[in-house]
This record gives structure tokens, C-alpha cells and sequence, in this order.
């Protein structure tokens, strides 16, 4: 069976429908290319017979793009063949696209990427109205082009200026953004409306050229030459680097390919993006990108890290305990899902207060046009505001998130337990506490696990499930599944003082500060957090954590670690942090002074004090940028390195997608793990051995990055 069906009607229309065998969507992959060589030969031998012809899709999605399996294995060994096919394939679109006749894509679900671009060779767009459906160009996000012609047609169809966010940030759209933006040009209600709308276009249009075919086209919005495009093109890599830090090639070749593409005719234009494209696509930001976002995300979201064997469940009713910050926040998400929530707190003020987060986001919602003021009632219907646990009787789930004190966790859980249903889950959402510790005052502790949410819970897409020392397979399985039911990410830890991401985040920020007490600018500090793909600098994130709140976990940690025998080695930080808190009263950003000063109006500014404190301007003069780079990046690394090793964290997928969505690790990194295999385990750990040397033993290679480092063999 061919990929791509051939149905010429009576009416000399040919429909071209794409339903690659064996699999549930459509990809541009081998068996693509070859079906689509076929059809175009197919096709020219009966152009006579042909008036029109309609691209179509028999699958639920029209098109899902280039086949990522492929594209993450070409090396620069294969650069020319790979460049070759690709090319090969864009001369099959473009001779459709050339043959005279009007082409018509009839979109009838999702089309990204590859998808898109076959949409974009097609003279004409009609698309299903249905707000599931998405379409775009979204390659940018996994390190990539649009290699397919995307950086060439949209330009010319809508602009450079239009076309760059679509391009450079891989904005989806759904149907009718898309008819507004101009990507697509016609709306239809049903299948048959949408085929009855193709034949009508090519009825009407019987010889068809785009319009970048035409003698005289002129680039919408202005050729790259021309005086005000001139302009705003001469400032644009600049602005566009503020963005990236440079850290991310694809952004910047796409805009190169798009610019230098429009300064030619369009089959030049279509080679100089071939050639931006493989060096994308053989480059090693790229394979960290698509490794991660794509293939490990994959692996997570289906059930990677969730035990096999237990049925899946769908949770009815979660209660929620602590209206608080976060307690409001796990609310919002759970009934945003479907899912009946009791929140309780101890007054029913609270309570109702930590409901009314939930309607003041769900309110900028429908204010937006994002969702109707019926749906936004339903939302809200299914929060209970209380201040009685005899409400919490019948619950799946309930997870607390009251204040972080182990006594008063202890008197929740007892209070609450007995009114879940038989073999219910109780979470706590504790950001430092052992969860085995907490499951002591636990009646069923193999029934007790942590969700640790991330703030603000309705944006952070993570959730980091603690498996407590009790803690059975079926609960952490059930645990998973309510966490995919919220739409959220699951990764899975073993349980340990700060888990994964608290741990590695801890170390993220006594570096930057450490530096300061090395004598380095604070403002370098800062920038050396940016440029190495941190979205905040150290200092920023210590004064919006608080750094009382640093200061409580560090001697929480270190009361459990001296009650353990153990010896505590203070890091050089904590002095800073003390003498911040203690002499100056500067707090964090809460407090309105920490390492920045907050003005009432106008924007944050580091502390003037800070220089003459800490800076040591012989040292500052000289420090190097690619150190501070590097310790950020290093140090949070060998954290990671630490859990797997300590068996903290399970898996690499786990480590890699957890960096990324729980503490920002740099994403261009693909993962705190992946990070170390990109820069090869055994330069890694000579690296590391370098910075211990110059910084301090915290950067020793583990032993299990020596380990690695005797076989080269990368972390999987
Ligand atoms: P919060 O102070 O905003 O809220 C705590 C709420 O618990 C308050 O509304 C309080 O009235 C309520 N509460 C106290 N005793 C209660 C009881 N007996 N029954 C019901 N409610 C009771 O605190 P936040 O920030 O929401 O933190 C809650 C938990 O989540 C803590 O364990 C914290 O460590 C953890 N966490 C916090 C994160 C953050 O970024 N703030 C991130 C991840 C976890």
C-alpha cells in the first residue's frame, strides 16, 4: 500500500490523500519520499487528464512533520547525502507547485512543521474550524528549521516582519488565528464543506502560480533592500541575540535563511535554507533539544517511570489541604481538569480566598476569549471551599499542602486519612521534609507519597513525585496518573533531604553567591547566568526564594545531619547569605531589599553596597567569563551526578526533564545529564577536576562520572 492514495474523479479532480501504512500519523520519512516521488511522476503523465488537485490527510491529523527518528541520527558524515534528499524532496513539492494547475491543501486536523510546509507548497488553504487543530511551524523548539520551504513561502506569503515570530519562536495557532494572520484562507464547517470548498477554488482558479511565481512579485511588507525593512533588518540579529544569549543556533540561522532567502528567486532561496538546515540539524544543540523534548518527554509521558501492572485510574475527588499559595494553585489545576476538590483551610475565610485565586485566573481567561464564562462556572463548581475535614470524606487523593512544619503535617494527616476511600493516596507537597519521615504519621504509609509542585502551579508544568522508603509501586503508579489526569509532567525520585530539584536548584544558587564572596561583580554573577542559558541569574533567584528561607533549610539540613552523626561543611556562601539577613536586614525580594533594591516605581537594581562590600576590583577585572559560565552549569551537573548515584533519581530521563521544567536548567543543555554527555564524560570530569582545582573540592567528580569516564561510555 502506498503512502499517498491517487484518486482521479470522473471530474478530472485528483485527490492525493496521505495515510502512511502502519503508522497513526503522517511523517516525512523514507517511505514518504519515495510515495511522493511516485505521485509527482504519476501526476505529470496525466496533467491532461487533471483539472485540480486536493492534498488531504486519511489520518486524524493531516500531517505531524519530519520524522524526528531520522533526523536525530544524521552526523556530519552524511551532511551532503542528507542535504541531497532533502533537497530531492523539496524538488517533488515544488514541481506540484509549478505544474499549472491549482493545488489545494484540505486541512483536516493538525499541521506542524514538515505538515505545514506541504500546506504552504499548495496554492490554496482550507482548514476544518476546529479549535483542537493546530498549525504552525514549531521546528525552532527542538533546535531546528523549517527545512521544507517554511523559511521561503511564509515570508513571501505574509512578510518577513510576520513571519518571524511564527518562524524564529514556532508559534502554533489554532484555525482562526491562522485565517487572521494570513497562513491559510479559508475556514470550512464540515469534511464535505471543506472538499465542496476545494473543488469550488479550483473550479474558479483552472491555472494556478504563486504568487512568488508571478513575473514582478514583490516581497509583502518590503524586499530586506528595501530602506525601511533595511532598517529594522540591521538591528534584528542584535535583538534577536538579547533573546537567545546566544545560546540557541536555529533562531539565528532562520532568520538568515529567511532574510538572504528573500534576496533571491525562490529555488535559490530554497537551497540556501537546506543549507542552514543541516547544519541545524547535524549540530549538537539540535540532538540535546530533540533527545529531550522530544524523545525523553515521550518516553515520560508514556509511562516510562510508572510501574507496570497496575490499572490506570482516573481520580474523582482530590481534597486539598492549605489554601495558601500552593494549595490554591494544586486547586486550580486539579479542577481545571475535571476533577471535584475540596479545599480546606482552617478558616473558611481562607479557604474561600485560596477558591478565589482560581477565579481570578480563570477571569483573565474569559476576559482574553480564551474560555466562556460557562465553563469558568463549571471550573469553579467543582471547588469546595471548607474549613471541615468531614468534607474531605470520599476523597481518591488528598494532598497537603499546609505550612512546612513536620508536627503540624503529622496532625493533618492523621485528621484527614481516615476520611479518604478504601486504599486512597495521601500526598504531601513538602518542598525539604523526608517523606519517609512525614509517612510515620501515616496510618498506611505504603499509601503516602510526595507531589512536589512547583511555583506558580498553574504555569510550571512539573510535578516531582517522592517514593518515601514505604511507599508501594501501586500508589506511586496512581500517584502518576493523577498527575498526567492535571496535565502535568511526572518525573519520579527517590526519596532524600531536597529530593532532585531542591537539591540541585540549592546548589545553582550558593555558586552565585559563592563568587560574590570570591570578589567578583555581582552583575557578572548575573550575566554569566544568563549567557549560560539560566533563564535568571543566581543573585535574582536567591532574593525571590528569600534568603531566609535559604538560611531555614540550611540549618533544617544541618540539625539532621549532625542528629545522623554526620559533619556539616559549611559552604562558602552561607557567610554571605548571613551577613545579608543578619547585618544589612536584607531579606530577598519580599522583604523589598536583598541582593537587588526594589524601588516602589521603576525597575529592580543590584544594591550599590554590594561592590564596596564584596568586589574585589583586581579580581573582578580579571575573572574569567567562561569559569563563571562553566561553574553554573558544572556544579549544578555533578548534583545530578550525585543523585543518580546515590539512587535518588532513577532514571536519566527523569534527571534530564526535571533540570529543564523544575529548576531551568539551561534548555539548549537538553538536561542537567545530557549536558555532560554533549561535552563528552571525559572532558566533563577533566573539566570538573580543573574547577575543583581553582573553586573548591564541591567540584570533584563523583564516582560514577569516573566510572563513565574509564569506558567514555555517555550516561543513558
Ligand atoms: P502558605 O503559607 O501560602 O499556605 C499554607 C496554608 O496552610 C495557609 O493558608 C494556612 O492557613 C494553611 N493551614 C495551616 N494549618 C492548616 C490546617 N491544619 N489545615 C488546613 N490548612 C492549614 O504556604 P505555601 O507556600 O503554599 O506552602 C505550602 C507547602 O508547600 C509547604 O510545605 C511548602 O514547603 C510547600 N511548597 C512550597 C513551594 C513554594 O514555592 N512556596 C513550592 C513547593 C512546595
Amino acid at each position: 500500500m502506498s503512502a499517498i492514495r491517487y484518486e482521479l474523479g470522473s471530474d478530472q479532480i485528483l485527490t492525493l490523500t496521505i495515510d502512511m501504512p502502519g503508522q497513526s500519523a503522517n511523517t516525512m520519512n523514507k517511505a514518504f519520499r519515495e510515495a511522493l516521488e511516485k505521485t509527482v511522476t504519476k501526476v505529470k503523465g496525466d496533467l491532461e487528464n487533471i483539472r485540480g488537485i486536493i492534498v488531504t490527510s486519511a489520518k486524524k491529523t493531516f500531517f505531524a512533520g519530519g520524522d524526528l527518528n531520522e533526523l536525530h541520527k544524521v552526523t556530519r558524515d552524511d551532511a551532503g547525502f542528507f542535504e541531497d534528499m532533502v533537497n530531492g524532496m523539496k524538488a517533488q513539492m515544488r514541481a506540484l507547485e509549478t505544474c499549472g494547475k491549482p493545488v489545494v491543501a484540505a486541512i483536516n486536523g493538525t499541521a506542524l512543521g514538515g505538515g505545514f510546509e506541504i500546506a504552504l507548497a499548495c496554492h490554496h488553504r482550507i482548514v476544518l474550524d476546529n479549535n483542537s487543530i493546530q498549525l504552525g511551524l514549531p521546528e525552532v523548539t527542538l533546535g531546528l528549521l523549517p527545512g521544507g520551504g517554511g523559511t521561503q513561502r511564509l515570508p513571501r506569503m505574509i512578510g518577513l516582519e510576520a513571519a518571524f515570530p511564527l518562524l524564529m519562536e514556532g508559534k502554533k495557532l489554532r484555525p482562526s488565528g491562522a485565517l487572521k494572520a494570513g497562513i491559510i484562507d479559508e475556514l470550512a464547517d464540515s469534511s464535505e464543506d471543506m472538499m465542496a470548498k476545494a473543488r469550488a477554488f479550483i473550479d474558479a482558479n483552472p491555472r494556478c502560480q504563486q504568487p512568488w511565481d508571478k513575473k514582478g512579485f514583490k516581497l509583502p511588507g518590503g524586499a530586506p533592500h528595501h530602506p525601511a525593512m533595511a532598517q529594522k533588518l540591521a538591528i534584528a540579529p542584535a535583538m534577536l541575540k538579547q533573546k537567545t544569549k546566544g545560546c540557541y543556533p536555529a533562531p539565528e540561522r532562520i532568520m538568515a535563511a529567511a532574510v538572504e532567502g528573500a534576496q533571491v528567486d525562490f529555488d535559490n532561496g530554497s537551497l540556501i535554507e537546506t543549507r542552514y538546515f543541516a547544519e541545524l540539524a547535524i549540530g549538537q544543540v539540535a540532538k540535546n533539544m530533540t533527545g529531550t523534548f522530544w524523545f525523553q518527554l515521550n518516553d515520560i509521558n508514556a509511562g516510562g517511570s510508572r510501574p507496570e501492572g497496575v490499572e490506570r485510574e482516573t481520580f474523582k475527588k482530590v481534597g486539598v489541604l492549605g489554601a495558601g499559595m500552593m494549595g490554591a494553585g494544586i486547586a486550580y489545576s486539579t479542577a481545571s481538569s475535571g476533577v471535584e476538590v475540596v479545599l480546606k483551610d482552617v478558616s473558611l475565610e481562607n479557604a474561600e480566598k485560596g477558591k478565589n485565586y482560581s477565579e481570578n485566573l480563570l477571569a483573565k481567561k474569559v476576559s482574553r476569549g480564551r474560555m466562556t464564562e460557562q465553563k469558568k462556572m463549571e471550573v469553579l463548581g467543582r471547588i469546595t471551599a471548607t474549613d471541615s475535614v468531614a468534607d474531605l470524606e470520599g476523597c481518591d487523593l488528598v494532598i497537603e499542602a499546609v505550612f512546612e512544619d513536620s508536627e503540624l503535617k503529622a496532625r493533618v494527616t492523621a485528621e484527614a486519612e481516615p476520611k479518604l476511600v478504601n486504599n486512597g493516596i495521601f500526598a504531601s507537597n513538602t518542598s525539604t521534609i523526608p517523606i519517609t519521615q512525614l509517612a510515620e504519621a501515616s496510618a498506611t504509609p505504603e499509601n503516602f507519597i510526595g507531589l512536589h509542585f512547583f511555583s506558580p502551579v498553574d504555569k510550571m508544568m512539573l510535578v516531582e513525585i517522592i517514593v518515601g522508603e514505604k511507599t508501594s509501586d501501586e500508589t506511586l503508579a496512581r500517584a502518576f496518573d493523577y498527575v498526567q489526569q492535571i496535565g502535568k509532567i511526572p518525573v519520579v525520585v527517590n526519596d532524600s533531604r531536597g529530593f532532585f530539584t531542591s537539591r540541585v536548584f540549592g546548589t545553582f544558587v550558593n555558586e552565585g553567591i559563592s563568587m560574590l564572596a570570591e570578589g567578583v561583580h555581582p552583575s557578572s554573577i548575573d550575566n554569566a547566568g544568563l549567557l549560560a542559558g539560566m533563564p535568571v541569574g543566581p543573585l535574582t533567584i536567591s532574593d525571590e526564594v528569600s534568603l531566609t528561607l535559604m538560611q531555614h533549610i540550611r540549618s533544617q539540613s544541618r540539625k539532621d545531619l549532625e542528629a545522623a552523626g554526620g559533619t556539616w561543611q559549611p559552604h562558602p556562601a552561607e557567610a554571605i547569605i548571613d551577613q545579608m539577613v543578619n547585618d544589612h536586614g536584607r531579606k530577598g525580594k519580599a522583604a523589598g531589599a536583598g541582593f537587588y533594591e526594589y524601588p516602589a516605581k521603576g525597575k529592580k537594581y543590584l544594591w550599590p553596597e554590594l561592590e564596596t562590600l564584596y568586589v574585589d576590583s583586581e579580581k573582578a577585572r580579571h575573572v574569567k567569563l567562561q569559569d563563571l559560565k562553566d561553574r553554573i552549569l558544572f556544579i549544578q551537573a555533578i548534583e545530578t551526578i550525585r543523585c543518580l548515584e546515590e539512587g535518588v533519581l532513577r532514571t536519566v530521563e527523569d534527571a534530564n526533564i526535571g533540570s529543564i521544567f523544575g529548576i531551568g536548567y539551561a534548555p539548549w543543555t537538553g538536561g542537567a545529564v545530557q549536558f555532560v554527555n554533549q561535552y563528552g564524560v571525559k572532558a566533563f570530569a577533566e573539566r570538573a577536576t580543573e574547577l575543583a582545582a581553582a573553586y573548591g573540592e564541591r567540584f570533584s567528580p563523583p564516582a560514577l562520572l569516573l566510572e563513565h569516564t574509564e569506558t567514555e561510555k555517555p550516561f543513558s
